[in-house]
């Protein structure tokens, strides 16, 4: 289904069926200025990972459902969340996911059938016979309950050993099935569900090195014994350790010349500002110089909520104001707007973030610090509320103008209000506890 069919679709469901609302869902949709309806002008989806337990969230749900076009859920299809016992099948929490996406037309991928982690302790007692045909039917119970309704499955997860061994990682499988037991998993997910596409997914996959290679060589095998598969999954989690490979637009292309698509699964980019914008740019376009790259995840939407939440690695903030990453990677989808030009929803809205740290600490006090990110546009200023605990008191605060009400205190710049999107400054205080230990709250920062 196009784009903007599911935008038409998704406003026929949510009642808004009014000729005038049709007219805007579909003129939205031309416009591309969201990144779910751009990657579709590219021929592609964009997807992010969800967490049911935040469906609940206005801010956390509208984002959602106005951005994306498919959504993985992060945890809740894993093992340990859905079978918990053998053959105890609970669908909760999943459903919850699926349901909300097949209601606002979005597309879901399945995350994941057969993976070392979040697997429960009865999946490991098991002998090799038992396990066999405990495996086969996790992979029939989840396929069958969500037949037709999951376009890409993560049927293996991580399968391979980190370094440069390119031997396959120890695990149940691995270790009492051997070798045979990735081929036999995609065999029994082709019949449960032939219609989904069967992906095999790992990390540190993304450049071409002894880890890659390894799957390289089992799709190829695959490929030539007519075994079924049909992507591969490149997770994606970059940071300063594992940064962005330069040759993984050559990576993706060298699986896609095997037969199969390729899509980034689980990206995320720890940093900020306009070198972090500049990296999700390489990643974006890595996967659109590949014809047969067929859609880009996002692992979470909003910062806070990520896995690695202090790496701010995501593209919303924690206001889920749109950071400068988030224009990058709209740009280079070829959607409308970008910093500064007309027809980006986020456009010309000044906006920062305020994040905490305790910088030292002694028995009587502690120094704290707040770290104030400008969002995708400059800023001229900006204010940030700190509340301490009631015996708290301040006795010193450097890099910014306190004033003070009761337990909360008011901070504006000194000298450093001014910063450029993405930039970031910082002020300190020293605390007296007072016998009392807890940490301050920082509120929501506010620019102008
Ligand atoms: C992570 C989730 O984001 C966390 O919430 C959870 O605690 C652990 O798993 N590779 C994967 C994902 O395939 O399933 C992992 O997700 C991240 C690494």
């Amino acid at each position: 289904m196009s784009m903007i069919v599911r935008r038409l679709a998704r406003a026929a469901t949510a009642g808004l069926v009014a000729a005038a609302a049709l007219t805007a869902a579909a003129h939205s949709a031309e416009a591309a200025d969201t990144l779910g309806s751009a990657a579709a002008g590219q021929g592609r989806y964009f997807g992010t990972a969800v967490a049911a337990s935040h469906l609940g969230e206005a801010d956390y749900t509208a984002t959602l459902d106005r951005e994306f076009s498919s959504v993985t859920p992060e945890n809740e299809m894993k093992w340990d969340a859905t079978e918990p016992g053998r053959g105890t099948f609970t669908f909760t929490s999943a459903d919850r996911i699926v349901d909300h996406a097949r209601s606002e037309g979005m597309d879901v991928r399945g995350h994941t059938l057969v993976w070392h982690s979040q697997l429960p302790s009865w999946v490991g007692s098991l002998g090799a016979s038992d396990l066999r045909t405990a495996m086969n039917n996790h992979i029939n119970g989840l396929m069958g309950h969500y037949k037709g309704e999951i376009h890409s499955w993560d049927v293996v997860n991580e399968a391979f050993q980190d370094g440069g061994s390119g031997a396959r990682r120890s695990s149940p499988f691995q270790d009492k099935l051997g070798d045979g037991f990735i081929e036999e998993a995609f065999r029994t997910a082709r019949a449960a569900d032939p219609a989904a596409k069967l992906c095999y997914n790992d990390y540190n996959t993304d450049g071409v090195n002894a880890k890659s290679n390894a799957v390289y060589n089992m799709v190829k095998d695959f490929k030539s014994r007519g075994v079924p598969i049909d992507c591969v999954g490149f997770q994606s989690h970059f940071n300063g350790n594992s940064p962005v490979p330069s040759d993984y637009r050559q990576n993706l292309q060298r699986f896609a010349d095997l037969g199969v698509d390729v899509q980034i699964t689980e990206l995320d980019i720890e940093g900020s500002g306009s070198a972090q914008a500049a990296d999700y740019t390489k990643v974006v376009g890595a996967c659109l110089a590949v014809s047969r790259c067929t859609g880009m995840t996002v692992w979470g939407v909003t910062d806070t909520y990520s896995w690695r939440s202090s790496g701010t690695p995501l593209l919303f903030d924690g206001n889920y104001n749109e950071k400068p990453a988030y224009d990058a990677v709209l740009a280079a989808l070829g959607g409308a707007g970008g910093p500064g030009e007309p027809g980006d929803p986020g456009d010309g809205a000044v906006s920062c973030t305020a994040t905490y740290t305790r910088t030292a600490d002694w028995s009587s006090g502690y120094n704290g610090q707040v770290t104030i990110t400008a969002g995708g546009e400059p800023i001229s200023s900006w204010t940030a509320t700190v509340t301490l605990p009631a015996q708290q008191t301040v006795s010193s605060l450097w890099n910014g103008t306190p004033t003070r009400s009761g337990d909360v205190m008011t901070v504006r710049p000194s000298w450093n209000g001014t910063l450029a999107a993405g930039a970031s400054t910082s002020f300190g205080f020293t605390v007296a506890k007072n016998g009392s230990d807890a940490a301050p709250t920082v509120g929501a920062c506010t620019a102008s």
